[in-house]
């Protein structure tokens, strides 16, 4: 097991947070362009992190926090489709880095999340193959602009969600809706654009570590014959495996591409040549967000269905999913356990598991995203928010219990540090430690749980040194 700083920190997302959506030369993000035609909430100005980064940081380290997981614009650093430089989006980020390391934070970077240049989602986006090496080269540029000043460095963040949401269930954008052909060959361009920057990033020999963030929905079901076994293990490749077994083991899952094949879908895009560079270049380690489990049951008839909480403002979280001949969501036991307004399972022991399962990868495993959405009044004297600190406390006991078991955990990231715009839910969705007044100026505001988690961190980082 690795000798390593347990890293307590926050997380947060270019897109969601900095704002600032056409300053400093920056190129339109697909996500800019969506929002904008479609009249939805956006985050043209989100927290305004752009321009107030230092208080941020200031705030975290205040907070106890010694890790910032943030995410670096790909349309705020790289022009165009030829890949010129924006020097004014490198400085930002350079600033940003600098304010982190003289506040005793680490800079703990994403490389993607989300915000596609448009110019590349002109071109097909995630279909094409092309943006894998546009996907290389932006990280190039990346690993030489900050080498030695960041340690922790992620290709993707969470590639199950921006693919399936943006083919299958439609709510993101492209917004194409049960493509499954399409989801097929987008996750194979991402999974070879995650080991060819890590290729670029060996053989650069870029100071630190490179891994992959994934989402990680801990699967279970309420019995145990062979049915449900298969309808468990073929939930687990669709949520789970073909983004953590690809990137660590460097293959993927081989019973669910026997499965695609034997299903009709197309897999002659795949080259051995392809295979061959995801083979070869593995993370070093692997980032787990982990919000809520999955409890699935054999698949019983009728269309793939997929229904996501993120649908907008004013959805209330009407969750469904259905794959044809994979598995199904046990909807009627998911609604008995406890969950949050848009239907989001809480369950702090899926977090121990999800640990514990991927465990069997050997590499260090960080919890780089956990944390609650509430609707708050942030106009009170004290932001008194109860359900997020025993969230927080729950997931961070099974955290603690995973490292005292010997698994090779090495860090938690709460979302989020403060308020932000969650992805077409907007911005009353909050899981801040810090509250933002979005009608005022931006203001910050400690709500109860940044001082909770300041004192937690000050608790547990004694036991950790011991
Ligand atoms: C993760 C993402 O899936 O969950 C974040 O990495 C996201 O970008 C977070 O905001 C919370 O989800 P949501 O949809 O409630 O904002």
């Amino acid at each position: 097991m690795s000798e390593r700083k347990f890293l307590w920190g926050s997380a947060t997302a270019s897109y969601q947070c900095e704002g600032a959506w056409n300053v400093d030369e920056k190129a339109e993000s697909m996500w800019d362009k969506y929002l904008h035609e479609n009249n939805l909430e956006n985050g043209d100005v989100a927290s305004d992190h752009y321009h107030h980064y230092k208080e941020d940081i200031r705030l975290m380290a205040e907070g106890g926090q010694n890790a910032y997981r943030f995410s670096i614009s790909w349309p705020r650093v790289i022009k165009n489709k030829e890949g010129d430089i924006n020097p004014k989006g490198i400085a930002f980020y350079s600033d940003l880095i600098d304010e982190c390391l003289k506040n005793g934070i680490e800079p703990y970077v994403t490389c993607y999340h989300w915000d596609l240049p448009q110019y590349w989602q002109d071109e097909g986006g995630w279909l094409n193959k092309d943006v894998a090496y546009a996907f290389k080269h932006y990280c190039e540029v990346l690993f030489k602009a900050f080498n030695g000043r960041v340690r922790y460095w992620s290709t993707f963040n969470e590639p199950k969600w921006f693919i399936f949401s943006g083919y299958m269930s439609g709510n993101y954008p492209p917004c194409h809706v049960n493509q499954v052909q399409e989801v097929i060959e987008c996750c194979y361009h991402v999974m070879l654009a995650n080991a060819l920057a890590i290729q670029s990033f060996k053989e650069m020999k870029i100071e630190g570590e490179i891994g992959m963030v994934a989402s990680y929905q801990t699967i279970y079901a309420d019995k145990d014959d062979e049915a449900y076994q298969q309808a468990i293990r073929n939930a687990d490749n669709y949520c789970n495996n073909w983004q953590v077994e690809t990137a660590c083991v460097g293959a993927f899952p081989s019973d669910m591409v026997e499965k695609l094949k034997k299903q009709g879908y197309d897999l002659s895009f795949a080259k051995a040549e392809d295979l061959k560079v995801i083979h070869d270049h593995t993370v070093d380690f692997i980032g787990l967000n982990y919000y809520s489990p999955q409890y699935v049951m054999p698949y019983q008839g009728g269309e793939t269905v997929v229904k996501v909480n993120n649908q907008g403002k004013n959805y209330k979280g009407n969750l469904h999913t259905v794959v044809k001949d994979w598995f199904e969501i046990n909807d009627e036991l998911m609604k008995q356990l406890p969950h949050n307004p848009w239907g989001m399972v809480i369950y702090p022991q899926g977090l121990y598991d999800a640990i514990k399962r991927c465990s069997k990868y050997h590499v260090p495993m960080y919890i780089t995203e956990n944390g609650l959405g509430m609707y708050e009044d942030i106009h009170q004297n004290g932001i008194h928010d109860t359900e997020r600190i025993d969230y927080i406390r729950e997931h961070v006991r099974c955290l603690l219990k995973a490292k005292e078991d010997g698994y090779d955990i090495n860090g938690y990231f709460v979302w989020s540090p403060f308020d932000l715009y969650s992805w077409k839910n907007g911005c009353e969705k909050r899981y801040g430690l810090v509250a933002v007044d979005f009608e005022n100026d931006c203001k910050r505001i400690p709500k109860d749980s940044y001082y909770w988690y300041r004192d937690e961190i000050k608790n547990n980082w004694e036991d950790l040194k011991k």
